[in-house]
């Protein structure tokens, strides 16, 4: 079948009023899209941002309220130096050529993970991001740059301990307060979590806020990561059963 044929059936049978509202996606596969293409690594980000563009586009449009996408991991930075460079490049080239679109389509963006240490440059091209789309209330584009789910935690908890020590709160910590101590706070759980290129890890993302999220993994690659497999995913989603425990 052809592909805009199938995405015109997938478009009829998603039902419009259960979209996921929280969509999380772990893009992996750059560097072996690349590499089977005999080109350099970087090339399959490069791609990459191609498909970024694309699914903000397609997820703002299917009325996904949240789109998290998972960019730079706080593992990440153990990659070549050359390589974590043109990872940094890329918040600043995204957002620079996409910020008209975003405003057109009325979209938020908000970065979880630790800004401190990102490059100065790559922290300004997000500050001016988040300011420029501040009061948008359209779909939110939750970036997560230089992000690992188990620092998040301890965060969290080391938080948590000061402010008991201090005296700022009584009582115990429930998991509706643990959570407004994290880098989502204020933002719902994920629906559903998508993982590219056929790994089927979680790999440090999100831990905490997966605990009920449906799961769905593709052998797709990232760069070729396109509206019919996410509408693949949306349909998927619908045909599973959440009983969160309940029967
Ligand atoms: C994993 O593929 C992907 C990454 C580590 C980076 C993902 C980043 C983007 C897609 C662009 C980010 C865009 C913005 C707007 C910040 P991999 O390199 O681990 O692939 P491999 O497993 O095939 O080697």
């Amino acid at each position: 079948m052809e592909i805009k044929e199938r995405e015109s059936e997938l478009v009829k049978k998603i039902n419009p009023d259960s979209v996921p509202g929280h969509v999380a996606i772990i893009m992996d596969g750059n560097g072996r899209w690349a590499v089977e293409k005999g080109l350099p690594r970087h090339e399959g980000h490069r791609q990459g941002v191609e498909t970024v563009r694309e699914t903000v586009r397609n997820s703002s449009a299917l009325g996904i309220k949240i789109l998290t996408l998972f960019a730079f991991s706080t593992e990440n930075w153990q990659r070549p130096v050359r390589e974590v460079n043109y990872l940094m490049s890329l918040p600043e080239i995204y957002f620079q050529s996409e910020l008209p679109e975003l405003m057109r389509n009325n979209v938020q963006i908000r970065l979880i993970g630790d800004r401190t240490r990102l490059p100065r440059k790559v922290q300004k091209a997000v500050y001016d991001g988040i300011e420029a789309t501040r009061n948008n209330s359209g779909m939110i584009l939750n970036i997560a740059l230089n992000y690992g789910s188990r620092t998040e935690i301890i965060m969290a908890v080391n938080r948590l301990i000061d402010e008991k020590t201090e005296g700022k709160f009584k009582g115990e910590v429930d998991e509706k307060m643990f959570s407004g101590y994290l880098y989502t706070a204020g933002i719902a759980d994920p629906d559903l979590l998508i993982r590219t290129s056929g790994e089927k890890r979680i790999s440090n993302f999100l831990l905490w806020q997966l605990a009920y999220s449906e799961l769905w993994f593709t052998d797709v690659l990232w760069p070729d990561f396109s509206k019919v497999h996410l509408l693949e995913a949306v349909y998927g989603f619908q045909q599973r059963k959440r009983s969160y425990g309940k029967v």
